[in-house]
């Protein structure tokens, strides 16, 4: 099981790289390290495992986080009306996004950075990502609110992009034109 010590930190220049499509249908290599993603998400969310092991809370995690460049990412969390989300993927893509931006009241955090960095993140408010699941099945997927947001994160993280990439240093706190609130 990933555990912290596995998770490579922002230093790392695995982080900046473009991540290489899974060839698929997935090899047992590749869905063994994906199935190790979501098992870390959930893990961490388990408060009795999260203690035990030590490890940060985190609602999602992407492969090149482990060191592994390839198009992987693992996302657990509750949309709006509290329904648990859970979505183990090789090779998600953003198809379609609205106009409109969101960010996170809270900002975001990552597994791989140890500091706070303040500020917001401007992300779409909606995406529509079409990926293959760990069972192999093709799906398209219409997120909103914070399971959009998080998404974004993971799939930039296959593009060698950092949240804090998008903060503007001059005004952290600066909210773009018409962008929605996200409450965590
Ligand atoms: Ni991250």
């Amino acid at each position: 099981m990933i555990k912290m010590n596995d998770i490579v930190r922002e230093d790392d220049p695995v982080l900046r790289e473009k991540a290489k499509e899974v060839p698929l249908p997935a090899s047992e290599e590749d869905k063994a390290i994906l199935a190790s993603l979501i098992e870390y998400v959930k893990n961490s969310q388990d408060p009795e495992i999260a203690e035990k092991y030590g490890l940060r809370p985190g609602i999602g995690l992407a492969a090149p986080q482990i060191g592994v460049s390839k198009r992987m990412i693992a996302v657990h969390v509750n949309d709006e009306n509290g329904n648990q989300l859970s979505y183990a993927l090789f090779n998600p893509k953003i198809v379609s996004h609205s106009v409109e931006k969101a960010y996170l009241t809270s900002g975001e955090g990552c597994l791989s950075v140890d500091r706070n960095v303040p500020g917001y993140v401007h992300r779409y408010a909606r995406v529509t990502v079409k990926a293959v699941t760990l069972e192999g099945e093709e799906v398209k997927l219409r997120l909103k609110g914070l399971p959009a947001i998080c998404m974004q994160h993971e799939i930039d993280h296959l593009n060698g992009v950092m949240f804090y990439d998008y903060i503007n240093e001059k005004a952290p706190f600066q909210i773009e034109e018409n962008a929605q609130a996200i409450e965590r």
